[in-house]
């Protein structure tokens, strides 16, 4: 009898994000899927990495279904999310196949949870939205962190960015997101949706970086995912006021690789209980790899035995023991973590 691995599919392979998850998958002996709407780039970047292509539009569900159903495990990077997340989501939940996305916006991390955690369960698809830099790693971080707190008083993921050059799917989802009125936050213990004015605040980053002026609330996915799994009343986010005001950030969008790999960054978080706290942070190198690296350890080990034990719709936090997966990533060079 002839084995074959299970098949990995990337949606919107052809983007920054997909290009560093198709080699980081390849580099780890790994079967892939090529797949998004421009069939002539998916077969010249098929060509290029001798694997395949496969052609499957947004409003085309039978091609979303048929590849669904060829794969074990979908990496969604394709965005802004917005628009491309429920029809690539909605496939994977319906035909049994885990999916992964690095989706930033919240609103499409609330819908993912509130739509598809029935069906997922019913297939036996686990599905981690937000499984990305900015959100994922954040999540994971803030699991660690509060590895057995009870009563949390306040959790702040606070993310200090230099050299961050927006791709085009990345600024179209910075567009969408600064227009945004409806603001995802969670405190008092809930949800809330509604508008809350951006103001500016200090966070006091460790040596060497030190307090920092601060946007927040900024809208990451975190206020959605860390919840669930963390006993907190009140999440934080935040980005260094600077990132946005660097002058490269919004005319990048035909900046090489090697440019776009020059970001530093730090992701601290700070929980807050009673009269005491903890806090960690990941100290790293390009942003994006660290993303990548970041979706394709949760694909490999949802193939690999070691999948988290229930399906549905989970948390990065929830799915995985956050501390021995971020080790992981330290070990392969995303950044350096300390606890
Ligand atoms: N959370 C995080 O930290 C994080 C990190 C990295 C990326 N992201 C998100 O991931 C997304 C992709 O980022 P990127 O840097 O890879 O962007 P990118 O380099 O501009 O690539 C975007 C990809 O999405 C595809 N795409 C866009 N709209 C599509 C549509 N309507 N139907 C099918 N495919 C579509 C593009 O295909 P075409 O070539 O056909 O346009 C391309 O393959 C963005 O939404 C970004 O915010 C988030």
């Amino acid at each position: 009898m002839v084995m074959t691995a299970p098949l990995i599919a990337i949606y919107g392979a052809t983007g920054h994000t997909g290009r560093l998850v198709a080699a980081e998958l390849l580099s780890r002996g790994q079967d892939i899927v090529l797949a998004g709407r421009n069939d002539a780039a998916l077969r010249a970047m098929a060509d290029e990495l001798g694997s395949r292509a496969f052609l499957a539009p947004l409003d085309d569900p039978a091609s979303l279904r048929e590849l669904a159903e060829s794969a074990a495990v979908l990496i969604h990077c394709a965005g802004p999310f917005s628009i491309t997340g429920a029809p690539v989501a909605s496939a994977a939940a319906e035909a049994g196949c885990h999916y992964i996305d690095h989706a930033v916006e919240p609103h499409h991390v609330k819908h993912v949870f509130e739509t598809f955690q029935a069906p997922a369960q019913r297939t036996g698809a686990i599905m981690i939205p937000a499984l990305s830099f900015y959100g994922g790693l954040g999540d994971l971080l803030t699991a660690a962190v509060t590895e057995g707190m009870t009563g949390i008083d306040r959790v702040t993921i606070a993310y200090a960015v230099t050299g961050w050059r927006l791709t085009t799917g990345a600024l179209n989802t910075a567009r969408q997101l600064f227009a945004e009125t409806e603001r995802i936050t969670f405190a008092g213990g809930a949800l809330h949706v509604g508008y809350v004015e951006p103001r500016n605040t200090v966070f006091p980053f460790p040596p060497p970086l030190g307090p920092r002026t601060m946007i927040t609330p900024i809208p990451f996915p975190e206020s959605v995912t860390v919840p669930r799994h963390v006993p907190t009343r009140q999440v934080e986010t935040m980005l260094t006021a600077r990132t946005f005001e660097e002058e490269r950030v919004f005319d990048s969008e035909d900046a090489d690789a090697e440019a776009r790999a020059q970001t530093d960054f730090t992701i601290a978080v700070q929980a807050i209980a009673g009269h005491g706290g903890r806090a960690g942070q990941l100290i790293g190198h390009d942003l994006w790899r660290a993303g990548a690296l970041a979706s394709v350890e949760a694909a490999v080990r949802l193939i690999g035995g070691a999948a988290p034990a229930k399906s549905g719709v989970l948390s990065p936090g929830e799915a995985f023991p956050a501390e021995p997966f971020l080790r992981a990533l330290e070990r392969l060079g995303a950044f350096t973590i300390t606890l």
